[in-house]
């Protein structure tokens, strides 16, 4: 894999390693996911495509906790293309100088070979598409074809095939790929336009129209439509002379109607334009700058680092809805059908502060989409017998527990607080009081109430518990008085005086009419503070080490060095799954990631004492470990082993690390990442009112300059020749912000920037 400052190229046609590449080299917008497939590819497994559409679910087949089981579409793939050379079919073999390359700036996504034909003619092939950035519900294709030795009759059917399944993941590594689900109950093809039935209770209507044109030379080629059984288009053909470019481009719309009923229109409108490639291209790579703007991280360090973490920053901003608050982003968003498409805590814990930082529209959105959510989690409270709201562990678009029933992840109750956390957190860095007032209240008085009907006060010790919970140690099933879910959960109960203090001060009235909608009176409120006060949160008598829960300690010690995994990537599977809970073994980060998310709530001798203790008890049996412990180590000033861990988070899917990225590429990974960087090498946090910086480099960068939104204003910091510099680019308040160990206050008065020989 070669890595540039802003390209990820592969180069070589490794048929092994094809479809973990088709992850790898997913381009989107947000409404699409479009893996990196072969286009002229109709046999097999590889015919399939992989191309899914944000929201758009099917009857899914696995047994879940609150039914029916819903899983992301494989939708048809509309970029189907058909070439014939000299009466041959352009196919796989016989192929030579082959490349695949995204372009991370734009999200432009290539592939480049030259082609053999029976008669040693070649040809040489580029194949481009993108997702357009501006108008979402659009896909554009550009194929290239040159005629290297003589000239040759070509035919190319440009088509949208409606032949295909979902893929389906075998649980068993090393993922055999079979054909899965049909999710098409019935099809009407005309021409250039399809329109699909899914075969799920919501009766979703996919209806997609394509428009096509092709050149030769200079010379328009005309195209004569085509319909057949499961799929339709245009179809050209020409003489391609020696050299002279065959260049076919393509657009694609798709909507739903039952998600959007406006996009029937837009679909009229797009026929009707008459907008080129290099048009559409300009107008949605504008749109990607624009984006980069308050998101890239320029750094002076190797080229590998640079492109490896832009690599992961481009993945999340190509999967976040722009177009909605119905939908979130999935564990392996639109890039794979692992998970069945479905959101997990990754969202708010992982991924969201990326989003906070740098696009607090996006951060807004998805959280909106846990209001829209919401009632299903009051629901999912309901069912069990208890108040308020608990947000399933995995979720369609619907909002419904789509935990598998075997296995009892849905007692990983912990993603309620997580939810409340990320609220509180976006409305404190981005000031948006008016989501306070329009949905997060609700939400956090009703977690709130959830953790107050889930908690035991124990008359023994005075103090409340939660009991029979899965905390972020998925290998330990049901523990009591998991730290990181009590510390969250009495976050959580506190967040409600925290939002209410902030409505009554903006309008009392208004506030005060809020909290009686929702039945709220100062006593529920007070018995939330005191449970908050009151919650175990389990440790060593000293206070030295925070406990991941009240047992961890007693169960047996296991040396993780001493486990071969006979080149396995996961310890359970060598380990039964029901000893796991017997030792002292954690799946992946959990008391160390509790205190990245409050890093001025724990001294650093407590930090210090439980990177320490776990980090070797800690098997990384997840994408969501690395990155915690990178984070953690560079706040301790561990740069050797920060940087490690830098390194395998952030090529963990450009390197297919954890032998599994054919099934979609990882998200909370991605957003993991960018937190080692963010918060840790750059060394950025909040502590109440103020900004901190304080960088601390691996030894193998110099510097690093990036912008970011803090309380609605944008900073630019640089770090280069030990210089550190802030400046307030754009913003009206006062904003404190401690550089190091000084402190400033910067204005758009003055002053607007300080500089700082850094320590
Ligand atoms: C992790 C969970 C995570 C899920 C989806 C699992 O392997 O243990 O914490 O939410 O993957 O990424």
């Amino acid at each position: 894999m070669q890595i540039t400052q802003w390209n990820i190229i592969s180069e070589g046609l490794d048929q092994q390693r094809r479809y973990s590449r088709d992850a790898l080299f997913t381009i989107g917008n947000g409404y699409f996911g479009i893996r990196g497939f072969f286009e002229e590819d109709d046999q097999g497994i590889g015919a399939l495509g992989g191309l899914y559409m944000a929201g758009i679910f099917g009857k899914g087949e696995v047994d879940v906790v609150s039914g029916p089981s819903r899983e992301l579409c494989n939708i048809p793939q509309v970029l189907r293309l058909r070439i014939i050379l000299d009466g041959e079919k352009v196919a796989l073999d016989h192929i030579q100088d082959f490349s695949q390359e995204l372009n991370l700036q734009n999200g432009v996504y290539t592939r480049k070979y030259v082609w053999t034909s029976k008669t040693s003619a070649r040809f040489a092939l580029v194949f481009e598409r993108f997702a357009r950035m501006d108008q979402v519900q659009e896909i554009w294709q550009r194929l290239t074809v040159v005629a290297l030795d003589s000239s040759a009759t070509l035919k190319v059917q440009s088509l949208m095939d409606s032949n295909v399944t979902n893929l389906n993941w075998a649980s068993k590594e090393p993922w055999p790929i079979q054909p899965g689900r049909d999710h098409i109950a019935s099809r009407t093809l005309r021409d250039n336009q399809m329109q699909i039935q899914l075969d799920d209770a919501d009766d979703t209507v996919l209806c997609i129209a394509q428009k096509v044109k092709a050149y030769s030379g200079y010379e328009a080629v005309t195209s004569s439509p085509y319909t057949g059984d499961r799929e339709c288009g245009s179809v050209f053909e020409t003489t391609l002379a020696v050299n002279a470019p065959f260049v076919l481009e393509k657009a694609v719309h798709v909507y739903a109607p039952r998600m959007d009923a406006r996009q029937e229109q837009a679909q009229a409108a797009f026929l009707d334009a008459a907008t080129t490639y290099d048009e559409a291209f300009e107008k949605h790579a504008s749109c990607w700058l624009k984006r980069w703007n308050t998101a890239d991280i320029q750094l002076l360090a190797p080229e590998r680092d640079q492109g490896a973490l832009r690599y992961n920053l481009f993945e999340l901003m190509a999967v976040s809805p722009q177009h909605t608050e119905r939908v979130s982003i999935g564990a392996r968003g639109l890039s794979g059908e692992m998970y069945e498409g479905c959101v997990f805590w990754d969202n708010e814990i992982f991924q969201l502060p990326f989003f906070y930082w740098s696009d607090p529209k996006s951060a807004h959105r998805m959280l909106r989409f846990r209001y829209h959510t919401l009632p299903a989690a009051i629901e999912r409270a309901k069912e069990l017998w208890f108040k308020g709201a608990l947000y399933p562990w995995q979720v369609s678009e619907k909002g419904k527990e789509q935990t598998i029933v075997e296995g009892g992840a849905y007692y990983a109750i912990h993603i309620t607080a997580d939810i409340a956390f990320a609220i509180r957190q976006y409305v404190e860095l981005s000031q948006d009081a008016d989501f306070l007032q329009n949905g997060a209240f609700e939400i956090l008085v009703q977690t709130a109430r959830f953790w107050v009907s889930r908690c035991d006060a124990d008359p023994a010790d005075g103090k409340y518990h939660i009991r029979s919970v899965r905390g972020p140690n998925e290998y330990d099933v049901y523990v009591d008085d998991s730290a990181y879910t009590n510390y969250l959960a009495a976050y959580n109960l506190r967040s409600v005086a925290w939002a209410w203090g902030i409505l009554k001060q903006r309008d009392a009235e208004q506030s005060q009419r809020l909290a009686d909608s929702l039945g709220l009176i100062s006593k529920e409120a007070e018995l939330m503070q005191e449970i908050a006060n009151n919650l175990v949160i389990p440790a060593t008598e000293d206070g030295m080490l925070i406990l991941e829960d009240n047992r961890y300690r007693e169960r047996r010690p296991l040396d993780l060095t001493k486990i071969d995994t006979g080149g396995k990537r996961l310890i359970d599977s060598v380990m039964p799954y029901e000893a796991l809970p017997l030792y002292q073994i954690t799946k992946q980060a959990d008391v160390v990631l509790l205190m990245n998310l409050f890093p001025h709530n724990f001294t650093d001798q407590q930090k210090k004492t439980a990177y320490e203790y776990y980090e070797p008890r800690t098997a990384h049996d997840s994408s969501l470990s690395y990155s915690p412990h990178g984070l953690m180590a560079a706040r301790l000033g561990l740069m050797t082993e920060a940087y490690d861990y830098f390194e395998k988070s952030v090529l963990l899917d450009v390197e297919d690390r954890q032998m599994n990225t054919v099934s979609g590429i990882h998200y909370a990974n991605f957003g993991g990442t960018w937190q080692i960087v963010f918060y840790g090498f750059m060394g950025i946090s909040v502590n109440g009112d103020t900004l901190c910086i304080s960088p601390r480099l691996p030894k193998q960068w110099q510097g690093f300059s990036t912008k970011f939104y803090f309380r609605g204003a944008v900073f630019q910091i640089q770090y280069r020749n030990g210089e550190l510099s802030t400046e307030l680019i754009c913003g009206d308040g006062k904003y404190m912000v401690m550089l190091e160990d000084e402190k400033f206050i910067l204005s758009n008065e003055k002053p607007k920037a300080i500089v700082k020989k850094s320590l």
